[in-house]
């Protein structure tokens, strides 16, 4: 979606993909990546892509890593720092302010002025309510884009919702299995990790009449060579 709807949403409060915990599947699945600090003492590093003011860095951070999370809306950091009492340094700066406590940098501003030399130390990555966030027409320059920042050998989870998209109007929007091993494959290797009916766990679905709905987890790593070269 264009930076306007997102601006909107965060301006008039309407936060539905929002959760008021962490993520069950991240809590399930994230350490089946086996990514503890590894035995040369690494730090993980995760980039979360359009974090909003989710938990789920907190979680993440908890675990010993460090998270590097890229949000547009200054209202979601400010409100994820004031919400957490975290206290935090601010970095002004045209396009992307940093905003830094000690475990969680969101660099804030659009995901699509980053550049790959700010991902460097990136080795890990988690996307909920990212991919799915974006129309289909949009979906593959996101994936190209976070393939360009996202370096080699990098491991994270991927968090989709499937259903009719005529029964609903995105965002969220649909992203098949099909989807993802089609668009995806060239640049990360794929794992589905799991692929369960969601349908009585999301009430707005209920409520619109959505026939079924799937929330899948993918382990993906991103592969060695560079996306802008993948699909030019
Ligand atoms: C559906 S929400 C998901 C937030 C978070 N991942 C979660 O699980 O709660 C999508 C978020 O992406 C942000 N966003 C949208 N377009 C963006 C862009 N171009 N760059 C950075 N963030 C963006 C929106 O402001 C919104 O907070």
């Amino acid at each position: 979606m264009e930076p306007g709807f997102w601006h909107d949403k965060w301006d008039a409060k309407h936060l539905g993909f929002h959760l008021g915990e962490v993520n069950a599947l991240l809590i399930k699945y994230w350490p089946e990546l086996a990514l503890g600090r590894d035995s040369s003492g690494c730090d993980i590093n995760v980039f979360v892509p359009l974090c909003g003011k989710s938990l789920d860095m907190c979680y993440l951070a908890e675990q010993g890593h460090n998270v590097l999370g890229c949000e547009l809306s200054q209202k979601a950091v400010e409100q994820f720092f004031s919400e957490n009492n975290l206290p935090h340094q601010i970095e002004p700066s045209d396009p992307i302010n940093k905003f830094t406590t000690e475990q969680v940098t969101i660099l804030q501003g659009d995901l699509f002025t980053l550049a790959p030399e700010q991902f460097t130390e990136i080795n890990a990555f988690y996307d909920r309510a990212a991919l799915i966030a974006w129309p289909e027409s949009m979906r593959l320059a996101y994936v190209d884009k976070i393939s360009a920042l996202i370096p080699p050998k990098s491991v994270g989870l991927l968090i989709t919702l499937d259903y009719p998209q005529e029964a609903l109007k995105g965002p969220p929007f649909a992203v098949s299995n099909d989807w993802v091993m089609a668009n995806m494959s060239a640049t990360f290797e794929i794992d589905l990790l799991s692929c369960d009916d969601a349908l009585m766990d999301n009430q707005r679905f209920v409520n619109k009449d959505v026939p079924w709905l799937t929330e899948s987890v993918y382990k993906l790593v991103r592969k060695g060579q560079g996306a802008r070269t993948l699909r030019s």
